[in-house]
């Protein structure tokens, strides 16, 4: 009898030890230091030689279900082919696509050629490698494609934000880059450059960025949202167009899924359904947003894409002294849709820090019932704010006290994250600091999938 009622006292005692009310701000703290931009000339910014050299090489998803792929590329000294040669891994036989180029202007900026080749009719699960700079220098790259979309198909995508171009941005791309979790596909939850922050934008900025980010972004697709610093919304200096150097350099397959604009979209991914949103475009009702996103989300096939991921940029649940509420009005126009659709998890940047929320919602609240407090809701996401790539703006280090129940970790360091999805009910979730060796995972969660095993995660162990 009294060892029985000890075993009930350790266990309550336990119990009362795992689910404790409110989460954790992580005891780790980093030096605060300046994140400071890396000079023009650094290795990393390096320019290929030979004439006309293809630059900033980069690739993303190219249609709605992972079978074409966008392949971009800049060349200085003058427009060039805008053909790409690529093959099969297993085969000689060399294809052909042909792009497009553009440029811009930007106040006394000009662009150079940059091309967009979208290839298309391409085969799950195979090794290409393809050409650019077809009649002069001429530089090969690989990519995989994914594998054919299904309900069980392992698949692992990195998360990165906010990045730019500093010292501790090159840290972070490094860190993805030797994750032994080894990411296929980016998800990038925007805030590319941080031109914007030199004098008129200098877009000098926006080349270096993509030399910078080459080394990634030409062998696997990223995946890419739009957040305020591609805005480069300038009219003091008569630049009024919003997005003129994203739009131009960054393409995105929005046709596929019968978006009308590149800001908002979705793609398929092997196992996963992913909705990128535009906190930076209309989304109030009756926006071509709004009536995309109605129209969107009725459509997601559980049973084909069990994982359902939402990407934008200014988070909805952020318990930081930064950026409080830019993503309120966003988030009474959709919460209930994301719980009505049992969104898995949604991926904000924005705020430069980490934090991953609980299950919750707060959609309850209507004039009459005043009820405005963020509850549990094993049909909600969990809200993860991944804005710590390390651009030159520095950390969000300032947080609200006490941590709100919603707040399940939070931690003010640069780094990045994977999303493993091992098949559909189950996907693990790392999140790696950048002071830590390459392995080393400093806040993790298993997904339950939210329609084929919506259960409480937070009594797995
Ligand atoms: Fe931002």
């Amino acid at each position: 009898m009294g060892v029985a009622w000890c075993t009930v006292f350790v266990v309550l005692v336990l119990k009362s030890v795992v689910f404790v009310d409110g989460g954790s701000t992580s005891s780790f703290v980093r030096k605060d230091e300046k994140a400071i931009d890396m000079p023009l000339d650094s290795d990393v910014f390096v320019a290929p030689a030979g004439y006309n050299a293809p630059q900033q090489v980069h690739i993303t998803q190219g249609d709605h279900v992972g079978k074409a792929m966008i392949v971009s590329w800049v060349t200085m000294d003058e427009p060039g082919s805008n053909t790409v040669y690529y093959w099969s891994q297993n085969s000689k036989k060399k294809m052909k696509a042909k792009g497009m180029v553009t440029t811009y202007s930007f106040y006394n900026y000009t662009s150079g050629f940059i091309h967009h080749c979208n290839i298309t009719h391409l085969k799950h699960d195979t090794k290409y490698y393809y050409m650019v700079g077809i009649g002069h220098t001429t530089r090969t790259f690989w990519f995989m494609t994914p594998p054919e979309v299904g309900p069980d198909v392992p698949y692992t995508f990195g998360l990165i934000g906010d990045l730019g171009q500093s010292y501790d941005s090159n840290i972070t791309l490094t860190h993805y880059e030797m994750n032994p979790t080894k990411g296929k596909t980016v998800l990038f939850v925007g805030d590319l450059s941080y031109a914007d922050n030199y004098p008129n934008h200098d877009n000098n900025r926006w080349d270096s960025w993509g030399r910078f980010v080459e080394r990634s972004v030409a062998y696997q697709p990223w995946i890419w949202t739009a957040g305020n610093h591609e805005l480069d919304y300038a009219p003091e200096i008569g630049e009024e167009e919003p997005f003129k150097p994203f739009t131009h350099r960054y393409h995105v397959p929005y046709k596929s899924s019968q978006s009308t604009a590149p800001f908002w979209y979705s793609i398929k991914r092997a196992s996963a359904y992913i909705i990128v949103l535009a906190s930076y475009s209309a989304y109030g009702k009756y926006t071509p947003q709004y009536k995309w996103l109605e129209k969107e989300l009725p459509k997601v096939n559980r049973t084909e894409t069990p994982w359902l991921i939402v990407l934008l940029h200014a988070p909805w649940y952020n318990s930081y002294n930064y950026h409080y509420m830019e993503g309120e009005s966003m988030r009474v126009m959709y919460e209930a849709w994301f719980v009505k659709y049992k969104v898995d998890v949604v991926f904000a940047g924005h705020v430069h820090a980490y934090e991953r929320s609980e299950r919750v919602s707060n959609i309850a609240y209507n004039i009459v019932t005043g009820i405005c407090q963020p509850v549990k809701d094993q049909s909600a996401p969990v809200y993860i704010t991944i804005g710590d790539g390390g651009n030159l703006e520095g950390l969000a280090n300032n947080m609200t006290e006490p941590q709100p129940e919603y707040s399940a970790y939070r931690e003010a360091s640069f780094g990045h994250a994977t999303f493993d999805i091992k098949n559909r009910t189950h996907a693990y979730y790392g999140w790696h600091r950048n002071q830590d060796g390459y392995a080393v995972t400093a806040d993790t969660m298993w997904f339950y999938n939210r329609f084929w095993n919506p259960e409480n995660e937070s009594t797995s162990t």
